[in-house]
């Protein structure tokens, strides 16, 4: 028997379960990798075997477009990671979520979105959707009365996330999603932030213990499955196979591929996954009690934390395992006397953390926003004690030397404040 088909014991750790997920090598070359197997084109036997060959489901392969050995086994992967049956992979997180966007919205629809969802998605609705004749609202994430009062009949969509964007309010999500079954209106997750690892998408219950239906887990691969900062992928995960083949159509008409070489990269960065999130997740912790004792910080928004917002839904979903799960970012609002011209100069002051978007990979990054004109809803901006806000995403180096690194720009910005 070849090594790579023994029968498993069942295991409950992503970790085992990724590393050990089933898969066949070539005859005799069983090994650690999946090997890189790149085609546009693919060739058949005959023409009969052109027309029994479905390109929605993983059972054949018929063009380079829609997958190859190598892209059908990350997105098993993946499908396994997140509790899912069906997978789909997209060039980047943000093709991802518009894939789900153009496959579900018809003109005349409504989709709703969290007011803190990741900021392209809304952009996106305010900006493009709107000129098909699909309208948006936003709405309160940790008030689920307030998505089932924006509720129409013509909702085709609900956005959700779990930590909000930037600000990281964590939403009421199994209210959120209760209340979009009773409507019977598709829900979607941007799980970027969850990542498979601190919460099943799947498998998720109300306080009475009955069962939740996420339609769609959305997740950039981008952040914490490539771990590198140096690749752009995303995926589409779903239970049902009728929504599965919607999406595929969408993604095959959109000619949403993806490389080989990239696809292999997240393979190789899968296997440490739960490794890293855990260890980025533990700094962030230290990091936001640091930051939340130091005087020059106004707030701190870390889920973990009691002052912030949702903290209460974090904990019921997230804070039961023996190490309560949440993403490695941390962001605060500096104290209000800060100029814009000082909250600059502390970016710029930090030797470890590099200004720079994403998170996810080895370097820690920083950004400053401002969100004036992110936020639709005065309720968004009620416990924000300023505009202005720094975005911490940790890496992978030593948490102290990263504390070090914070204390001494913030003491830089406070002796440039005594002195002006
Ligand atoms: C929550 C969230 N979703 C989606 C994306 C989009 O991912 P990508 O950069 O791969 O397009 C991002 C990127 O920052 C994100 O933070």
């Amino acid at each position: 028997m070849d090594e790579s088909s023994k029968p498993l014991r069942p295991s409950r750790s992503p970790s085992t379960q990724l590393i050990h997920h089933p898969y066949t090598p070539p005859e005799g070359f069983a090994s650690p990798a999946t090997p890189v197997a790149k085609g546009s084109t693919i060739f058949f036997p005959s023409m009969e075997a052109v027309r029994q060959r479905d390109w929605a489901f993983k059972t054949t392969y018929t063009y380079g477009l829609h997958g190859t050995p190598t892209s059908f086994v990350l997105e098993e992967r993946l499908a396994a990671l997140e509790g899912a049956k069906h997978c789909i992979l997209a060039p980047s997180g943000l093709a991802a979520l518009n894939m789900v966007n153009l496959a579900l919205l018809k003109p005349g629809g409504r989709v709703l979105l969290p007011d803190n969802v990741y900021g392209p998605n809304k952009y996106f609705a305010e900006h493009f959707l709107q000129s098909y004749g699909i309208e948006h609202a936003v709405y309160d994430p940790l008030d689920a009365q307030d998505l089932a009062q924006k509720l129409t009949p013509n909702t085709q969509l609900v956005w959700l996330e779990a930590a909000g964007s930037v600000t990281l309010e964590f939403p009421d999500l199994q209210g959120l999603i209760r209340v979009c079954n009773q409507a019977k209106v598709p829900c979607a997750l941007d799980n970027t932030w969850g990542a498979g690892l601190a919460f099943s998408p799947f498998d998720l219950r109300d306080q009475d213990g009955c069962a939740l239906q996420l339609d769609i887990s959305v997740h950039a691969l981008t952040k914490y499955p490539s771990g590198g900062g140096d690749v752009l992928m995303g995926s589409v995960c779903t239970q049902n196979p009728e929504l599965h083949k919607t999406l595929k159509r969408c993604h095959m008409q959109l000619g949403f591929g993806v490389g080989m070489n990239d696809v292999e990269a997240i393979l190789r960065a899968l296997p440490s996954i739960e490794l890293r999130y855990t260890a980025q997740d533990r700094s962030a912790q230290q990091l936001a009690r640091f930051l939340a004792q130091h005087p020059a910080v106004a707030q701190v928004r870390h889920p973990a934390l009691p002052c912030s917002p949702g903290h209460v839904y974090w904990q019921r979903l997230c804070g039961h395992k023996p190490h309560s799960q949440a993403a490695g970012l941390v962001s605060f609002f500096p104290h209000a006397s800060w100029s814009d011209a000082q909250v600059d100069a502390f970016c710029e002051a930090l030797q470890w953390f590099k200004i720079g978007y994403s998170w996810g990979g080895p370097v820690s990054l920083v950004m400053a926003y401002d969100l004036r004109g992110d936020r639709d809803l005065a309720v968004s901006m009620e416990s924000a004690p300023s505009k202005r806000l720094l975005r911490l995403c940790i890496g992978l180096e030593n948490p102290d030397d990263l504390q070090a690194d914070l204390a001494q720009a913030l003491e830089t910005i406070h002796r440039q404040a005594n002195a002006s």
